[in-house]
């Protein structure tokens, strides 16, 4: 019988599932892996010490710190070409990859991404204009993420990939080119109201990587798929979905939303 493969949820640990998976069966891949930001067994954090007393003391902070994110560097390095080459294999030639990170992991991804001679096409910069302040005073606050954008083929053959410039066109303010640095707000309450994850992205975001990347009646997969919010804007923008997430609370807060 045929798998089904259209908007379909699983609740698994997407290397061994997609290992089940035959070749080239996706359209496009978007994803959000773990960017190893919760270590912090062997970081000093002294910066924290430093930092100002009204911060520390009166002033709430978030930080990051889910064991689905630590990995030591070596684990980190081999984990991302692992499923950078699972991806690849079952996604179809010329599809879309596009990946997410920060300065944490965006190097080590992009390292990875061109040592299998796949061809980048943009980098895109999210800034996040109320990114949270920096305590620690010994930096500029980060208020940006990126993606790395590439096409699943050889810098050589790679062709035909899917961009719908006319559509991002029109979503920019001045119905001109869309450039490669998103000004969007972090994710709101409102869309948090089926529950909380860490690391939801706006779905604005998302909306524009599928208007832009993707057609109508795509199959988009996502292997860390969180609170779902790849799957919750193909639907919306009549794409189909295919996410894996291994948090069993994740999962249903995914499948929450998407209902
Ligand atoms: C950065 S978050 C994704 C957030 C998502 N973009 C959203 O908007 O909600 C990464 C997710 O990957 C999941 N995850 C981590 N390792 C995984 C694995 N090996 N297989 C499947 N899911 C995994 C985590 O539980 C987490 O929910």
């Amino acid at each position: 019988m045929k798998k089904k493969i259209k908007n379909v949820l699983i609740n698994e640990d997407c290397l061994s599932h997609l290992k089940k998976l035959p070749d080239n069966i996706f359209d496009h891949c978007i994803t959000d892996p773990p960017y190893n930001i919760s270590n912090y067994e062997n970081k000093k954090e002294i910066g924290w010490y430093k930092s100002n007393e009204t911060w520390k003391k009166n002033k709430k902070f978030f930080k990051i710190n889910e064991e689905w994110d630590v990995f030591n560097d070596d684990e980190y390095f081999e984990f991302c070409k692992d499923f950078i080459k699972e991806v690849c294999r079952v996604t179809k030639d010329n599809g879309n990859i596009i990946i997410f990170g920060t300065y944490h992991n965006i190097y080590k991804l992009g390292f990875i991404i061109d040592s299998l001679k796949l061809r980048i096409i943009n980098s895109i910069i999210w800034y996040k204009r109320n990114a949270f302040p920096n305590i620690t005073q010994r930096m500029l606050c980060e208020s940006t993420e990126q993606m790395i954008w590439f096409v699943n083929n050889n810098k050589k053959k790679a062709k035909n990939w899917v961009f719908n410039y006319k559509e991002m066109k029109m979503l920019t303010e001045n119905k001109k080119q869309m450039r490669n640095m998103w000004d969007i707000p972090m994710t709101s309450v409102k869309e948090k109201r089926y529950g909380k994850h860490p690391s939801q992205k706006p779905l604005e975001l998302l909306d524009r990587l599928i208007i832009g990347c993707t057609k109508k009646k795509d199959i988009i997969l996502d292997p860390f798929c969180g609170s779902g919010t790849t799957a919750v804007s193909a639907k919306k923008n009549g794409r189909f979905f295919y996410a894996v997430e291994k948090n069993k609370e994740y999962f249903k807060l995914s499948k929450k939303r998407l209902r």
